[in-house]
């Protein structure tokens, strides 16, 4: 991968590239969200979003896990993803613990029905075990089944409340939130004021957005306005309705990599 913004000769350190300018934990917790977008604003081709990736999307993918205290997703891209635990090489989990982190980050699930598979094996994993993240007024009966299988955080009424969350994350040692979609949960994030970076990965294809707003809209020099993207071919139909953004949030950029006519921005919430 090779950088255009700032510009360099030499190739790029992935790690060095994004640790740059983290904030260290006791400053709180930091959230950032990375995603992919095809040229034409579609977050899914067939209504998965591996269509969109390639080789360097999938090592940044696990770089910027390999950095993270928890990963947090919504239950829509757990469910339609299949998601399993954060598995990782053993050289990246040796780096974790010199680092004074855990071996694995934790998934953390983001649920408003608490309507999730748990058999599947997201919630057959032990070590670390995986977080559910529900409204408070969920069922009792719903939290005492997720209680079977993973971790639970309440919080919220009707929705969850995002904020609470991811303090209550960051009060767990979980400082540094990577949030991996999907569009409805990165839109409630950003509604919220809790996205600190944006991760950004426009893949160089056209995949024929259709379907709703959701985020994007992505405008470019020297600031980027979080609108509203689409999703390709919907074949997922959500059932909850995200917090809408009031107002836009302006965001800093701090490189461009490209490789292999993929872009990875890196952006960062610009200083008030
Ligand atoms: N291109 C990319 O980088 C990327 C990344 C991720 C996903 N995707 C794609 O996005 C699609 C899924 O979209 P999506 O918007 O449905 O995904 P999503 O944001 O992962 O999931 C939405 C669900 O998350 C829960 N949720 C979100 N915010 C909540 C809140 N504040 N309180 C309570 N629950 C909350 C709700 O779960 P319940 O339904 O359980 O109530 C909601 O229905 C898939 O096609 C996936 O492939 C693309």
């Amino acid at each position: 991968m090779r950088s255009l913004l700032p510009s360099m000769s030499e190739r790029v350190n992935l790690f060095e590239a994004y640790t740059s300018g983290l904030p260290p934990p006791d400053m709180g917790p930091f959230v950032r969200v990375n995603m992919i977008s095809s040229l034409d604003g579609a977050l899914a081709v067939g209504g998965r979003s591996g269509g969109l990736g390639g080789p360097a999307d999938r090592l940044l993918f696990s770089v910027l896990r390999s950095l993270a205290d928890v990963v947090l997703v919504g239950a829509g891209t757990a469910r339609v993803e299949r998601y399993g635990p954060v598995e990782l090489p053993r050289e990246l989990q040796s780096a974790r613990q010199e680092r004074g982190q855990a071996p694995l980050p934790p998934v953390a699930v983001v649920t408003q029905s608490a309507d999730l598979d748990w058999s599947s094996k997201l919630f057959a994993a032990t070590s670390p075990r995986t977080i559910v993240i529900a409204p408070g007024t969920t069922h009792v009966d719903k939290l005492a089944r997720a209680r079977e299988v993973a971790d639970v955080f309440t919080t919220g009424t009707g929705a969850v409340d995002l904020a609470s969350a991811v303090r209550a994350l960051a009060a767990e040692g979980m400082h540094h939130v990577l949030c991996e979609g999907g569009p409805t949960l990165t839109t409630s994030l950003a509604a919220a004021g809790l996205v600190d970076e944006l991760c950004l990965t426009l893949s160089p294809q056209l995949a024929g957005s259709v379907g709703g707003p959701l985020m994007g809209g992505w405008l470019g020099s020297g600031g980027l306005w979080l609108a509203r993207t689409h999703l390709s071919h919907g074949s997922y139909e959500r059932r909850f309705q995200s917090q809408p953004l009031t107002q836009l949030v302006r965001l800093q950029l701090v490189h461009l990599l490209e490789e292999d006519s993929y872009l990875f921005l890196r952006f960062r919430r610009r200083g008030e």
